[in-house]
């Protein structure tokens, strides 16, 4: 069996990552406009011009340019999200700024002049940066209407057009990493577990709830959660290291599940007790958790091997979700894990227990690259690149012949962009080479890489050309 023939094949990129145009045209700032190292560094007061973020790719004034080049690969969809505080600066305004929303149309429009469907990540580790300050982000309850209010806002103006709508990217990274994933500016070490429970809870309570909400404004749209989705591998099959490879798997499920089944999982009361979590809960958050999702996306990097005694193990390296190093697969220039057969099984996985529909949302290699010139053709050959996503779509295949329902695929990224954990841009993703460099030089040009052509083709064969 092969690729159904509907099959939605294409990338994706974030607002922070590739926009620019941070405080032009009526946006407000963003928790990203004063994080210049990404995660790993500090918070400043106001944005630097370090910050790589500010410039981006310029996708906001290249979006057009950008858009055809995904429509050369023949791409089918495009995954992109939308800067909340593009439409509403500050969070907490009453009315949306116009010439954000204008922005997006034009993008979504181009994508559906190009015959691309658009997928708009509603929340892509982004959020008004007044809203953090003033509340701490999702740690208050507050900012799950603020959000409502946004979401419902754009999808009203869009739906016509946008079918599929993700809600917050990586939604369990919250409990990793609350200033990206949920805008809590309290300091990492005074976070307590409770509050990122609790921080947590509301996002899926805010999900739930512009899950509702896009529902009653049109039947027809395509709702899905996103989840980080590293399967958990033991790392010996010692029974103390089984034992913490459920209880890590299950920091994952606990997320997938609420979206899917309306409730929290059996295991929750077990978590929170570990946690001396005491969560807030409302008979009316019960009620709007019951709005499930329509189908599951995630990311997909690589597996994530732990052990009951991890000091005793080496760490691999990783962008956000990190794990001790797995003797028995292949490694990435940045030394991270690199195996695909974790995503046949996190497909696997995913499908038998929670029946739904999966979309890889995201699934890419970072690797340092420099352009060269070949035959008088300035280009990147990426071999690698084209290896790592045959073998990923390949595991992809496997799965669907399983049986497994798969519905698409989106790269991360299709164009070289800012990357999330450490801000910088010499980590490229891209079938496209951006000339820009971590100093904040070059001419933004984009160059096709060789692996361009490659996924490409792929494309035009529904995958069988790998
Ligand atoms: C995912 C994020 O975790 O990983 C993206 O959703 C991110 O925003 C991608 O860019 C790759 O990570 P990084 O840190 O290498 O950019």
């Amino acid at each position: 069996m092969a690729f159904p023939k509907n099959f939605l094949w294409g990338g994706a990129l974030a607002a922070n990552q590739c926009e620019g145009a941070y405080n032009s045209y009526g946006k407000g700032l963003s928790q990203q406009d004063v994080m210049p190292k990404g995660v790993r560094g500090p918070v400043t007061e106001l944005p630097t011009n370090d910050n790589l973020k500010l410039v981006g790719t310029d996708f906001y004034h290249r979006y057009k340019e950008d858009i055809h080049l995904l429509s050369e690969m023949g791409f089918k969809v495009f995954r992109f999200s939308i800067a909340w505080s593009r439409i509403f600066p500050n969070g907490d305004d009453l009315i949306p700024n116009e010439e954000g929303l204008i922005f997006y149309d034009n993008v979504i429009n181009e994508c559906l002049k190009n015959n691309i469907e658009p997928l708009i990540t509603l929340s892509h580790y982004e959020i008004p940066l007044h809203l953090c300050k003033k509340f701490d982000g999702f740690k208050s309850r507050e900012v799950i209407d603020y959000f409502v209010r946004y979401a419902e806002t754009v999808i009203r103006r869009y739906h016509d057009r946008v079918k599929y709508w993700l809600t917050f990217n990586e939604i369990n990274v919250t409990l990793i990493s609350p200033l990206l994933g949920a805008g809590v500016m309290t300091e990492k070490s005074k976070v307590t577990e409770q509050d990122k429970f609790q921080t947590a809870h509301h996002q899926l309570v805010a999900s739930a709830k512009v899950t509702e909400i896009a529902k009653g404004i049109n039947s027809n749209l395509m709702i899905g959660c996103m989840a980080a989705s590293a399967p958990r591998y033991p790392m010996t099959c010692h029974p103390k290291d089984m034992i913490t490879m459920m209880e890590s798997q299950q920091e994952l499920d606990y997320f997938i599940h609420v979206h899917c089944e309306g409730k929290y999982p059996y295991f929750a009361k077990r978590m929170w007790e570990q946690n001396n979590v005491k969560l807030d809960i409302t008979s009316e958050d019960e009620r709007v958790l019951q709005n499930t999702v329509d189908f599951i996306s995630f990311s997909y990097y690589s597996s994530k091997v732990v052990a009951y005694n991890e000091n005793e193990y080496t760490m691999a390296n990783g962008n956000i979700m990190r794990g001790l190093k797995n003797p028995y697969v292949d490694y990435s220039d940045y030394n991270y894990p690199i195996d695909p057969e974790g995503l046949r099984y996190i497909l696997n996985y995913l499908y038998d227990h929670f029946h739904k529909p999966l979309f890889v949302a995201e699934n890419g290699i970072g690797a340092k690259e420099e352009l060269v010139e070949i035959n008088n053709e300035i280009m990147i050959v990426d071999d690698y690149r084209i290896d790592f996503h045959k073998k990923h779509i390949q595991a992809m295949e496997d799965a669907i012949n399983e049986g497994v329902d798969i519905i698409g695929y989106t790269t991360w990224a299709p164009i070289d962009c800012v990357s999330a954990a450490s801000a910088e841009l010499s980590k490229r993703y891209g079938f496209v080479y951006v000339d820009r460099n971590d100093d904040g030089s070059g001419s933004l040009n984009r160059y096709k890489k060789k692996s361009f052509e490659w996924y490409k083709k792929l494309i035009e064969s529904n995958g069988m050309e790998k």
